[in-house]
């Protein structure tokens, strides 16, 4: 990680820029190298069997083309091909770091899959492109929820799947309480140890409790004009929302 004084940006840690798309891109790519240990050290490995419902629900009606947006370094895009060989998988992201991570694990795994740099806000593939989108714990990091829900419409055809896999606000349940302590104390200081990079892993759990509630997701989603169901997992640690177009 950069010393403060040499940054181009703040991180997005940093009180007013929650959300800015250069300093979240910067973040990224500075904890890409670290990304998939840590990932696995602090879920303990229950985040891919989030993922594996994700699949699930992308892949119900057997779509022809997916698109596995905010990839990062790939781990739900290679699933998605992995389980539909014969579909075309594009994953995309605008950290170019987390591209080449997810392109290097595709060669070895000996999987055809196209990864592109892809911002949510802007996205360039045409109308109706794709069967279904999948978004892993990307979607709250977006700048603007409204615009990216209008992005990913447009790129759906109709009938066509949105999967959004996202970390809820802790509930308050006793299991929150835990998970609140795990996530503002454990996480952090432990993030920082393994990345280098405490600031990003302090951004963590400060984006989750900027998030929506899953319901309020719901709503935003239907409003941007999909019919919407929700499931939460592993005592609301993690949400899946899934819209039809
Ligand atoms: C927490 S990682 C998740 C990566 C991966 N989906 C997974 O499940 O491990 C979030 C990713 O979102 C990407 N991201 C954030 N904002 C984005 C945007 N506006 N457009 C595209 N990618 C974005 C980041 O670069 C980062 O790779």
């Amino acid at each position: 990680m950069l010393p403060k004084s040499e940054r181009k940006t703040p991180l997005p840690a940093e009180p007013g820029r929650e959300r800015d798309p250069q300093a979240v891109r910067e973040m990224f790519s500075e904890i890409a190298p670290r990304y998939d240990l840590l990932n696995r050290v602090l879920s303990a490995g229950v985040d891919q069997s989030w993922r594996r419902a994700a699949v699930r629900e992308a892949l119900a009606h057997g779509p022809r083309r997916v698109l596995d947006l905010a990839c990062g370094t790939g781990d739900l895009t290679l699933l998605l091909k992995q389980s539909a060989p014969h579909a075309e998988v594009v994953g995309g992201d605008f950290a170019p770091p987390m591209l080449e991570r997810a392109r290097a694990k595709a060669r070895r795994a000996g999987l055809e899959v196209r990864f592109q740099e892809a911002d949510a806000l802007n996205l360039g593939f045409p109308d109706g492109h794709f069967d279904a989108v999948t978004i892993a714990f990307g979607f709250r990091n977006f700048a603007d929820y409204e615009r990216a829900l209008a992005e990913l419409y447009r790129v759906l055809r109709p009938g066509g799947r949105l999967c959004i896999l996202e970390f809820p606000p802790p509930p308050k349940s006793g299991l929150g309480v835990l998970y609140r302590f795990y996530f503002t104390r454990i996480l952090p200081f432990v993030g920082g140890l393994i990345s280098g990079n405490a600031a990003a892993y302090r951004y963590l759990p400060a984006s989750v409790e900027r998030f929506p509630d899953p319901q309020t997701l719901a709503r935003m989603m239907q409003q941007a004009g999909f019919r919407v169901r929700h499931k939460l997992f592993t005592g609301g640690i993690a949400a899946l929302h899934v819209g039809e177009k």
